[in-house]
């Protein structure tokens, strides 16, 4: 090769790096790759392009390769949590210029729509949760946040990085969707049914409203004892023993205050039906691809409510102070480490949690 055909093709390959980068592509249920993808650009204005220096895999990820939400196209990288470095901003991004570093929140917020305006943004009329849902996501060497002023938050020089990204999603879902919707109060008694990380959060951030009593049910033995590590104070194994009548005996059979749902399945929403007690609260959290039955013949005089909720992510800042202070420590949620090019054993690892014994996985870029 003459030296200048050389140069053309060293040229064309770095051409190639800018252009194109690795991510996971889902396609249909059960199906993924990671993959060589077009590496995302500012489309509008308000755009940052990050470049991913920790990510995650959500509850949610496993529903949609599960084929729980069908509305997911065939193409899109998933993803939805993170951190990263700012690689390039639109020409209307004011907090944020290249090099900062910055929590990806799993909700994309305009701040000036009406629901934004309500503080509702996981309604936003041009955002809500759309990364790695219907736009490409996090699980990539790079993504684009439309509406980077609103839908980042800065990380201050010399953070635990690896704390903050459970920020994106699982600490303000289980605080807002569970503590906040559960009304958790001084001296109660709560439930919360799934202790996978979401649930986690939940019983993480609930202590910041001292209960009483905090029973965790799910059918991992080993995330109970995790979770008794951090702060339950009952575990029940609910493919082991029949939960319904462990929580009456340990309520003497009043049923718990609040009811927390963090699995998403029919079964574990109508076992929050069942322990409820007269003036409960049954806060579902889980993402449900099925209908449940509610049993409004047994419900109708028990003065419950019952709400549901798609993280708002309006708790991150409050939230963020608490993670840094080390009054809450996600970041022993974190249980198995892999370079951002293991997405595919890290999915393995996540989707069988059990056997793997994991919480949260880590990849790094
Ligand atoms: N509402 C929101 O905004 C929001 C945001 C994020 C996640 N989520 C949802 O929260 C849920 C939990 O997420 P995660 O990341 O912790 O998921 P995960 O899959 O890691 O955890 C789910 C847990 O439920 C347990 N489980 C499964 N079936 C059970 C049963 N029949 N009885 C008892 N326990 C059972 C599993 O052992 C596991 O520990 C998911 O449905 C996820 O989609 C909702
Ligand atoms: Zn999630
Ligand atoms: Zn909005």
């Amino acid at each position: 090769m003459s030296p200048g055909r050389a140069q053309g093709y060293i040229c064309s390959i770095s051409f190639i790096k800018k252009i194109k980068m690795k991510a996971l592509v889902y396609y249909a249920p059960g199906k993924k790759s990671w993959e060589e993808h077009a590496k995302p650009v500012i489309k509008e204005p308000t755009d940052a392009v990050v470049k991913i220096l920790k990510t995650t895999i959500c509850g949610t990820d496993l529903h949609i390769m599960k084929g729980d939400m069908p509305e997911v196209a065939a193409g899109r990288i998933l993803g939805h949590e993170g951190v990263g470095v700012i690689e390039e901003t639109g020409s209307a991004v004011s907090n944020f210029k290249k090099g900062d570093h910055v929590i990806i929140s799993c909700v994309t917020s305009c701040g000036k729509c009406d629901y934004c305006k309500k503080g509702m943004y996981s309604h936003c009329e041009k955002g809500g949760w759309i990364l790695g849902y219907m736009i490409d996501g996090t699980q990539a060497e790079y993504v684009r946040i439309p509406y980077a002023d609103n839908s980042l938050y800065p990380i201050p020089a010399g953070s635990d990085e690896e704390a903050l990204v459970m920020l994106s999603d699982i600490l303000p879902t289980g605080f807002e969707c569970g503590v906040l919707n559960g009304q958790v109060k001084p001296g109660d008694t709560i439930a919360i049914v799934g202790a996978g990380p979401v649930g986690m959060a939940a019983l993480l951030t609930s202590q910041f409203y001292t209960p009483a009593e905090i029973i965790v049910i799910d059918q991992d033995d080993n995330r109970l004892a995790v979770a008794k590590t951090f702060g339950a104070t009952h575990t029940i194994n609910s493919a082991k023993e029949n939960a319904l009548i462990k929580v009456m005996e340990l309520t003497d059979g009043k049923g718990v205050d609040t009811a927390i749902e963090a699995v998403g399945v029919p079964p574990t929403f109508e076992l929050c039906e069942e322990i409820i007690s007269a003036g409960g609260h049954i806060a579902n959290i889980g993402v449900h691809g099925k209908s449940v039955t509610l049993h409004m013949e047994k419900l109708w005089d028990r003065n419950i409510s019952i709400t549901t909720r798609l993280v708002d992510t309006v708790t991150t800042p409050m939230l963020f102070k608490t993670v840094q202070s080390k009054k809450i420590e996600p970041k022993k949620l974190i249980t198995h480490r892999f370079k951002l090019d293991q997405m595919i054993e890290a999915y393995d690892t996540f989707e069988h949690a059990a056997r793997e014994k994991a919480l949260k996985v880590l990849l790094e870029n």
